[in-house]
């Protein structure tokens, strides 16, 4: 899509453009919506924010996965208050979509069992390995750590943990010379569409 087929949207179509893009995104390593920021609430309150990947988009469900380690501090904030956003922003198209919802925390089961089978080998040597991430290394080597445990590790599954985004509110912005435009989209939480609307940029 252009940046002037981005202007003419209208918000019948917008809402199916948007769910394109970060359903594509969540195949193509090279898409800029592929790693969006992921902002949480820690347990005292404090904002985080941090880079992650998207790995699936159902555009039907309104619903975003990311993954992570169970051990991270994102996995704790989320236990806390899973109210969280994902912010993506395209450079070539100028859109900027903020999507916010209830994380859904899936450690078990088939859905989790699924996403873990898909987790290439390389991917795998990220999750259990013997410190938990964020811990303090008493060590002045930053090489030290062992970052390739045996892929045939158990602790590599048992921390291994699926984030699912039910996407409530997406604010999307496109910066254009001619004006910006700005236009926020709801859905329940199961899914279904609600109220669309322009809003002031
Ligand atoms: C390009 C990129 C992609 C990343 N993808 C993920 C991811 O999918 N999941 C994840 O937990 N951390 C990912 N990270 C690392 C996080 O940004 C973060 O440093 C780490 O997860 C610790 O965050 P936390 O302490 O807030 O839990 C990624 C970092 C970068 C730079």
């Amino acid at each position: 899509m252009t940046n002037s087929s981005a202007a003419s949207l209208s918000l019948e179509t917008l809402r199916p453009e948007i769910w394109a893009s970060l359903a594509a995104a969540a195949s193509d390593r090279a898409a800029p919506f592929r790693t969006p920021v992921l902002a949480t609430v820690a347990p005292d309150g404090a904002p985080r924010a941090r880079v992650v990947v998207l790995r699936k988009a159902a555009p039907d469900a309104a619903r975003l996965e990311i993954h992570t380690d169970n051990r991270s501090a994102k996995f704790s904030a989320l236990t806390h208050e899973p109210r969280a956003e994902l912010t993506f922003w395209d450079p070539a198209r100028q859109w900027q979509i903020r999507a916010a919802g209830r994380v859904e925390i899936l450690t078990e089961g088939a859905d989790a069992d699924l996403a873990w089978a898909a987790v290439p080998d390389a991917s795998r040597r990220n999750y259990g390995d013997s410190a938990a991430p964020g811990t303090r290394l008493r060590t002045l080597n930053p090489h030290a750590f062992p970052a390739t445990p045996p892929d045939a590790d158990p602790d590599a599954r048992a921390a291994f943990a699926l984030l699912r985004l039910h996407v409530s509110h997406i604010d999307w912005l496109h910066l254009a010379p001619g004006g910006h435009r700005r236009a926020q989209l709801h859905w329940s939480d199961d899914g279904v569409p609600g109220e669309a609307y322009w809003v002031a940029p």
